[in-house]
């Protein structure tokens, strides 16, 4: 079952407003018992993507296509049908646990307020707060409950915004960029509840970040987006030998080495194309190092490869590139010791 389906999103902003689509001809799914990444840099629209499956678009958007969440078509649910699917069927995980926890309340007022809001009664609420601290791994849960949010670490503080995620038993989470904010020495540790939480429950976990390494180390499956669309989707498995998108490739190469040096490299030579900024063919032929005339002219769809696997990738040379773009050098991540980067300023 899937408990999450994107099928043919197109999100656009006014006219005049921008020169593209904030989102074109989006479809992605997330299976239960699924780890999916979205990977892409920055304004690519992984975070909008993350919002639609709330059924949450900016204000005046217009969208195309359909979103089921857990079951549900977002754009046809009322508005308190939508309240109960973000209260209680998804679990979103914040990018920063500093701005999503009030630091005026309590962490239990924090926590109790989301078991409510997920429907437990008052007199169970408490319980089952001190519940999901333990279960994210936080000891001595009784007393984490009456602390204020500036005596927890940004690692600690994640895991009660964790916690709070999973107050509705979600069969979804959606984790947009859940360690970013976070000192790089426990990103891992934080990881690896969001993991291990997915993976007892069988929710499904859709998570976004921008490191595509990172993504094949943890993931079942990735996505990568450009601009607004879908770019290749890939299980993990096979992704990081053999990319089949020259975005896709030119992330994985620019990582010299598992082992290397830890910093910020720049990813791929040039910028990402803005909102303002619409181009007639592929919208990563300026900076596509195999690009061709064709390229500038023609959109490529996002088509299916041949063979079983899921692999779909949206290059019009996806054929002739492949063997090219394939990885010599070191072999997929170790899962248990994923690399972790600084997010970049
Ligand atoms: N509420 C909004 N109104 C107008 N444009 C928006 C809004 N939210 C996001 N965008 C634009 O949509 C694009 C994708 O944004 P986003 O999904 O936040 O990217 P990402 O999460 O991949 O960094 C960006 O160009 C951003 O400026
Ligand atoms: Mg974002």
């Amino acid at each position: 079952m899937n408990v999450l389906e994107i099928d043919g999103l197109t999100v656009a902003l006014p006219a005049g407003r921008a020169a593209r689509p904030l989102l074109s001809d989006v479809s992605l799914h997330v299976a239960q018992g699924e780890v999916v990444g979205l990977v892409g840099e920055s304004g690519s629209g992984k975070s909008l993507t993350c919002r639609a499956a709330l059924g949450a678009l900016p204000p005046r958007a217009s969208a195309e296509g359909s979103v089921r969440t857990v079951g549900d078509d977002v754009f046809a649910l009322s508005a308190r049908a939508l309240r109960r699917l973000r209260s209680e069927k998804v679990g979103l995980v914040p990018q920063d646990p500093r701005a999503a926890v009030n630091p005026l309340y309590r962490v239990g007022d924090y926590l109790v307020e989301a078991v409510r809001a997920a429907g437990v009664p008052q007199a169970e609420a408490r319980a089952r707060a001190v519940t999901l601290l333990g279960d994210v791994g936080i000891r001595e849960p009784e007393r984490a409950l009456r602390c204020w949010p500036h005596e927890f670490s940004g690692g600690m503080l994640q895991r009660v915004a964790i916690a709070g995620a999973l107050a509705g038993r979600p069969a979804l989470l959606l984790a947009d960029e859940p360690t970013t904010a976070l000192d790089v020495t426990i990103q891992a540790e934080v990881l690896s509840i969001l993991l291990d939480i997915t993976a007892q429950r069988s929710a499904g976990l859709l998570l976004v970040t921008h490191d595509l390494e990172l993504a094949a180390a943890v993931c079942d499956r990735v996505y990568v987006m450009y601009a607004g669309r879908i770019i290749e989707a890939q299980p993990a498995a096979s992704l990081f030998a053999s990319p089949r998108h020259p975005y896709t490739a030119g992330l994985l190469h620019a990582t010299p080495s598992l082992a290397g040096p830890v910093g910020r490299l720049e990813a791929v030579p040039g910028r990402p194309l803005g909102l303002d900024e619409a181009v007639p063919g592929c919208s990563f032929s300026a900076r596509c190092p195999h690009v061709r005339p064709t390229c500038t002219e023609v959109v490529p769809d996002l088509v299916s490869q041949p063979g079983a696997g899921g692999i779909a990738v949206a290059c019009l040379r996806a054929d002739e590139l492949r063997d090219e773009l394939r990885r010599s050098g070191p072999g997929r991540a170790d899962p248990d010791h994923p690399v972790l980067e600084e997010q970049p300023a």
